[in-house]
């Protein structure tokens, strides 16, 4: 029978004609988007009053942070475009678009009490009330990674008195567009910000503050989430009805052997990096596992106190419960194993955990970006067993590639066997998951990769002045999921040549 099965599936065949995909549709009420963010989309950096953002001013004094010297001065220009932005959404057929707004355009200061700017306010109301009217929900990161370069300049993340300052950014926004906006995400992948920004120096503001950066800035971020979530409780929930929620990124780590060790590795690399930020959403207070384990190190390392800040028990309450949805960017696995030889001090040492890759598992551009859609089902079963079944809504997963190429076959491939996975997380498993955006909507400017990575459904041709949008395979196929309801049957009709034949055969096979 395996025999048989591997021959088949090496002919491609068992995959399309026994329909190893998830034949359920998606729950009623289940909701598809596509995301973006506004450094990486709008450009017109300087224009409509815009302050400059710490993305502004890295790579405008320090090109060489990024692939080719690119930033996003200009990206998509979105900025000027977003009206055929929409349009395509509307094609797209999403019922949400996630999009965020640029603080600087909003307050060019940063600082608490500083003046509101009304270029900027008029241009998301615009888009606002332009998806409105296309029936598309606007989905609202208030901070995706682009800092006021003047609250960056006092210490940014690093300084506590930035919970104040993102108070007021997010209370002013509330006022601004609560009316309409009734889906928020607070702060988008604080890892990928307080790891990168602070601690290894890859992401803005290129800081290397290795093994303190990283726990001071999750500490902060923390607390500036939990004290807009009680703002929004206290003083909009009644009227405006909507909902807070935030953004963790997840890798699904496998076990790299089969050993105790690398089982235990797995499940703290999974503490160390998504319950850093899970844990006291949903519970309130560290993991305990990640607590021992810096505090022990940090004594042995000489420092008088643990690296990782403590709350107070006041603070404890109000992050505890934080969330009216548990917002998760799932992408890939990885694998893990134990390794108690890392530098130190860091998050990875502090972890214990050695990642790596199967290099039998597909990948493409990225090296960490794999495709192993099991891992998706994996990830969300963790959650509902570690958090309590909350409701999740998956707010980026994609693929990349180097090429422009608009027969984009592999992340099609992605996006159904993923939304695959996750059709059956919802169905056999339990698990509560209630949306799905794709990452992205647009090819846009990748951080540190520049424009060199694409992971857009949507072609950007970035060497032109005008920036024009093509569409990709992986439009057509999102939207005909969309539109379905399922994944529907591939059109890669293999039964054009031997159908009865192979039908025939999964018959014989079910049988044995
Ligand atoms: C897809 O194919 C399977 C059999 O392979 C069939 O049972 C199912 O009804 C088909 N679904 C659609 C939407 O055509
Ligand atoms: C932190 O912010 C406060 C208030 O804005 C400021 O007075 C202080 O100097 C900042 N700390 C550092 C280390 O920059
Ligand atoms: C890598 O993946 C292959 C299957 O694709 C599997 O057989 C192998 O055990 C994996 N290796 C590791 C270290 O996970
Ligand atoms: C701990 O060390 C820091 C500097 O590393 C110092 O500022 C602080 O005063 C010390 N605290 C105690 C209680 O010794
Ligand atoms: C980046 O630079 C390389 C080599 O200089 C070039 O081949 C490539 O086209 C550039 N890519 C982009 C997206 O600018
Ligand atoms: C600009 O791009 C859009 C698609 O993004 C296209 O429809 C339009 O024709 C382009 N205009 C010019 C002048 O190339």
């Amino acid at each position: 029978m395996s025999i048989l099965k591997g021959t088949l599936s090496f002919l491609g065949v068992f995959h399309i004609v026994c329909g190893e995909l998830s034949q359920y549709s998606f729950p009623d009420n289940f909701q598809f988007g596509v995301s973006s963010s506004a450094y990486q989309i709008e450009g017109a950096w300087n224009e409509g009053g815009k302050g400059v953002s710490i993305w502004d001013h890295s790579l405008h004094s320090n090109p060489d942070y990024v692939l080719n010297k690119s930033n996003g001065d200009i990206a998509c220009d979105s900025y000027h475009k977003w009206k055929e932005d929409i349009a395509m959404l509307k094609n797209l057929g999403v019922q949400f678009y996630r999009f965020s707004i640029s603080w600087t355009r909003i307050i060019p200061l940063g600082y608490s009490g500083s003046k509101v700017n009304e270029e900027g306010v008029k241009y998301y109301n615009d888009l606002i009330d332009a998806l409105l009217a296309e029936g598309i929900q606007p989905f609202v990161t208030i901070y995706h990674w682009d800092l006021p370069q003047t609250l960056e300049n006092k210490g940014g993340w690093l300084n506590e008195s930035i919970v104040e300052d993102f108070v007021y950014y997010a209370k002013t926004l509330f006022e601004l567009y609560g009316d309409r906006v009734k889906r928020w995400i607070t702060i988008n992948e604080y890892l990928q910000i307080c790891e990168y920004g602070y601690s290894s120096a890859t992401l803005a503001p290129f800081l290397n503050l290795a093994g303190v950066g990283v726990y001071q800035c999750s500490h902060h971020a923390l607390l500036a989430h939990g004290r807009v979530y009680r703002l929004y409780q206290n003083q909009f929930k009644a009227s405006q009805k909507g909902e807070v929620g935030s953004v963790i990124q997840a890798f699904w780590c496998e076990p790299k052997t089969s050993s105790m060790d690398d089982q235990l590795a797995a499940e703290h690399y999974m503490q160390f990096n998504f319950g850093i930020y899970a844990h006291p959403i949903v519970y309130g207070n560290y993991p305990p596992i990640m607590m021992e384990r810096i505090e022990a190190l940090s004594d042995k390392q000489g420092f008088n106190k643990s690296r990782l800040p403590r709350f107070t028990e006041q603070q404890i309450e109000m992050i505890k419960g934080s969330f009216d949805f548990l917002g998760v960017n799932h992408y890939t696995t990885i694998l893990c194993s134990f390794n108690d030889n890392l530098p130190q001090p860091s998050l990875d040492s502090d972890c214990g955990v050695e990642i790596s890759q199967n290099s039998t598992w597909k990948g493409d551009s990225l090296w960490w970006l794999r495709h192993v859609p099991w891992g998706f089902r994996k990830l969300l079963v963790w959650i509902k067993k570690t958090y309590d079944n909350p409701k999740v809504i998956i707010l980026e997963g994609g693929w990349s590639t180097d090429e422009n190429d608009l027969n984009d076959v592999d992340r099609v491939q992605y996006y159904r066997e993923y939304l695959s996975e996750m059709l059956k997380a919802i169905y056999e498993d339990g698990c509560s998951v209630i949306g799905y955006a794709a990452w992205s909507f647009l090819d846009a400017f990748e951080w540190n990769s520049g424009y060199t990575k694409k992971f857009g459904l949507i072609y950007v041709d970035f060497g032109s002045a005008n920036r024009t949008r093509i569409p990709r395979k992986s439009f057509n196929e999102f939207r005909n999921i969309i539109r379905s309801n399922r994944i529907p049957n591939s059109s890669v009709h293999l039964e054009i040549y031997l159908p009865v034949f192979y039908i025939i055969l999964c018959y014989l096979l079910k049988l044995i």
